[in-house]
């Protein structure tokens, strides 16, 4: 059974259905092609980035890439290391905004691109950028696939101080599963200002993570591999922070409206064992 709370916002049954639906529904299934051919749109490469780091800097930079390359390439613990469907939250949120005018969005950490192939199947143009580079790759082959590589523009850097873009540039960012694993509250609040700066004044920003209630984490709390709402996985070494409504609400709310807030529980498989899964997703806007 599907649990859905909605605040500031109505739910009706084909939200409910579309979070249900959500296993049934499929990409394309078009063979892999076996090489993925010149790309037209930019990659940027992580390594000519190096140069304007300091070293503390680089460091966890390069620890955070060895991580998620071992999760994409070999461990695929969390399941949307593989999984082409886009996001519950971002399905849910597609269907309570109008996509018209959201034309211009960045997919931060988009992971092997789920979303971003989603978005511009519906005809947004879209930046993605990834730490990693085996996810990256997945990505690329599976916009090949969808036909939307001439939407997606593709960087594989890491989101660090300052990211790569103007201000107000995009009418959406998305943030789907990516501010959760900075701990550091000088990162978090930076990250923050960050997705301010470059949302334009009236875009929305989506941010979806795990709640402290969330089966997985908390049996992973209990194991001793957590301290309070940190959490670090013992099957890929990722470090998550769990949050509460109130927490993730106060945190977001300091720089933007929020529009919607939803909580919602599934059940999923992880590493082949089910897990009630425990959901918090907030749409928010830039006040104009
Ligand atoms: C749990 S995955 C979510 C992927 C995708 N957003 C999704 O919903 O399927 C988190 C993603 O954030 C990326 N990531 C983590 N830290 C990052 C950083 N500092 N800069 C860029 N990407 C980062 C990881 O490589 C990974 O793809």
């Amino acid at each position: 059974m599907m649990m859905v709370k909605v605040s500031n916002g109505t739910l009706t049954p084909l939200f409910v259905l579309i979070l249900n639906s959500e296993r049934n529904l499929e990409m394309s299934k078009n063979p892999l092609r076996d090489g993925i051919g010149p790309w037209p749109t930019s990659i940027r490469d992580q390594e000519s980035l190096k140069e304007t780091m300091s070293a503390t800097e680089q460091k966890t930079i390069e620890r955070e890439a060895r991580l998620w390359e071992e999760e994409y390439g070999t461990l695929k613990v969390i399941p949307s290391s593989t999984r082409e469907l886009p996001s519950k939250a971002l399905l849910l949120f597609s269907e309570i905004l109008d996509f018209k005018h959201l034309k211009k969005v960045l997919d931060a950490g988009c992971g092997i691109g789920r979303n971003a192939i989603y978005l511009a199947q519906k005809g947004c143009e879209v930046h993605a950028v990834d730490i990693s580079q085996t996810a990256i790759s997945k990505l690329q082959r599976a916009a090949l696939r969808a036909e939307v590589r001439e939407r997606i523009t593709i960087y594989n850097i890491p989101l660090r101080e300052t990211f790569p873009f103007e201000n107000n540039s995009f009418d959406l960012v998305l943030d789907s599963y990516v501010f959760c694993h900075f701990t550091d509250e000088d990162f978090k609040q930076n990250y923050r200002k960050e997705l301010h700066r470059i949302t334009k004044p009236g875009g929305i920003v989506f941010s979806s993570l795990f709640s402290e209630e969330d089966e997985y984490y908390k049996k992973i709390i209990q194991n001793g591999y957590g301290k309070e709402n940190i959490v670090t996985d013992p099957k890929n070494g990722i470090t998550k922070r769990l949050y509460t409504e109130a927490e993730i609400k106060d945190f977001f709310s300091t720089h933007f409206d929020i529009l919607y807030f939803v909580k919602f529980e599934f059940e999923d498989i992880v590493l082949g064992l089910p897990y009630r899964r425990s959901i918090l997703a907030l749409a928010l806007r830039k006040p104009a």
